[in-house]
């Protein structure tokens, strides 16, 4: 078992870039099937979600090769055409769900495990599964798989009950090959449903709109060779600006998109710090007065639900009273525990939490629960006065990458440290 350690009382100082949009790479992998052919990608973050990814486009006879430390070239070519996608991979990530639409796209069959509830809450499919049926799939679950079988997939006409990122992308994949005209309504407007949508045409797909509420899709028979790189990850951005204002450093962040980043931009703006973009940087800094504000977290261009646990760390240290509504996922409150154990004062009252901010925060040992919430702990570990000790730490490696060497390029130190050596290395921090 790893655990971090976050010696705190740190200010998160200097300029660092922007990885590859975690989001985007756990999409376009599974879409690269749909070529057919060799593409070539950049810009993909080391992360433990993409690993397992690669394990599984591995395991199905697809050829990848490595082309530097963030791209890769990967030849679905001569890849398995009915793959019954193993659990004990599956389970790793949510977005193995991925491989229904493009296996369905690309072989008009997909037997993959139903990614089931986690950390946030329930995680239905059902938008998914909705679509392929409307596509023309048979759509059966069978013991725990859900197993897609069509002749011939055929445009449709589909609206989405909720705004879902992953429905959306799915369903592009699957309609890429689909003999017609599809059209989604009420689609998610993410810059990484962008990004993937991109993709799908630099492999001979046509779909337009991507970014907008509809997304039309003209299937095609032929896909090709294509080359691709894969957008800044502003969730990342988000945590680094986070962290920055947390702890009252002077961060610039560099490879940005800082359109993609307006609604936590204008929030750390009303809360009180001084923030400057360009067309690729953003940088944050701290005044004088720090201010309460409510956050509502909502699919993009809202504030995203990702950050909301950063934010709340950010909120901890504005005096007065905030209230952070999550209106995205059902119990993405799990962290609150560890940051009250922590000394902050936050009070849950169903999708709300109400925070009682500036009351200095104490370092405790806390537990990881999901991805976003380890990275808040983190923060909220630099901010605190003491050490804290992180357990759980496998679900903050899913989607930060080289977490330590960045934040020691910020002049932050984290250490990581298998649970055994623990008591040594807290002596000599
Ligand atoms: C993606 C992101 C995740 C982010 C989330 C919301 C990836 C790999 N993950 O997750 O980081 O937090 O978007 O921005 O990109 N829903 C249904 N039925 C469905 C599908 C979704 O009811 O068929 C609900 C979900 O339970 C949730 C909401 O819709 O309440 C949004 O979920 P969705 O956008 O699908 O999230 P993911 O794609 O899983």
């Amino acid at each position: 078992m790893q655990k971090l350690i976050v010696p705190g009382n740190q200010v998160i100082n200097g300029s660092i870039k922007v990885s590859g949009a975690k989001n985007a790479a756990v999409a376009v992998l599974p879409a690269s099937i749909i070529s057919g052919s060799k593409v070539y990608i950049e810009n993909i973050p080391e992360i433990d979600d993409v690993f397992s990814l690669l394990s599984i486009l591995e395991s199905m006879g697809i050829n990848m090769r490595r082309r530097g430390r963030n791209a890769m070239e990967i030849d679905s070519s001569n890849m398995r055409s009915t793959y019954a996608l193993p659990y004990e991979m599956v389970k790793k990530l949510r977005a193995s769900a991925y491989f229904m639409g493009s296996l369905l796209g690309r072989f008009g069959y997909a037997e993959v495990p139903a990614p089931g509830g986690c950390e946030l809450g329930p995680r239905p499919i059902d938008q998914h599964l909705k679509g392929f049926a409307a596509l023309g799939a048979d759509v059966n679950m069978e013991h725990g798989v859900v197993k897609l079988k069509a002749k011939k997939l055929t445009g449709a006409q589909i609206y989405l009950d909720v705004v879902s990122v992953g429905a959306t992308i799915n369903l592009m994949m699957a309609a890429a090959t689909a003999e017609g005209r599809t059209v989604i309504e009420n689609v998610a407007k993410e810059p990484e449903v962008v990004d993937v949508a991109n993709f799908l045409n630099a492999m001979g797909a046509s779909v337009r709109g991507a970014g907008t509420d509809i997304i039309r899709i003209d299937g095609v028979k032929d896909f090709y060779s294509a080359s691709h790189s894969i957008i800044p990850d502003r969730i990342e951005a988000g945590t680094l600006l986070m962290a920055g204002a947390a702890t009252g450093g002077d961060l610039e962040l560099q490879d940005v998109i800082p359109t993609h980043l307006e609604a936590p931009i204008a929030k750390l703006k009303e809360i009180g710090y001084n923030i400057n973009t360009t067309l690729d940087t953003v940088s944050v800094k701290r005044s004088s007065n720090l201010n309460a504000a409510d956050i509502k977290t909502f699919p993009y261009p809202g504030f995203p639900t990702d950050l909301q646990p950063l934010g709340m760390v950010v909120l901890t240290q504005a005096d007065g009273a905030s209230i952070i509504t999550e209106n995205v996922f059902e119990s993405r409150f799990k962290h609150v525990d560890e940051l009250k154990r922590m000394g902050a004062r936050i009070k849950l009252e169903g999708r709300a939490a109400i925070i009682d901010g500036g009351k200095p925060l104490t370092g405790a040992p806390v537990k990881v629960t999901d991805l976003r919430a380890g990275a808040a702990l983190v923060v909220a570990g630099l901010v605190a006065s003491g050490e804290t000790v992180l357990s759980g730490v496998e679900h903050i490696y899913r989607g930060y990458e080289r977490l330590e060497e960045k934040f020691a390029s910020l002049g932050i130190k984290i250490y990581s440290q298998q649970e055994e050596d623990i008591s040594q290395i807290s002596k000599q921090v």
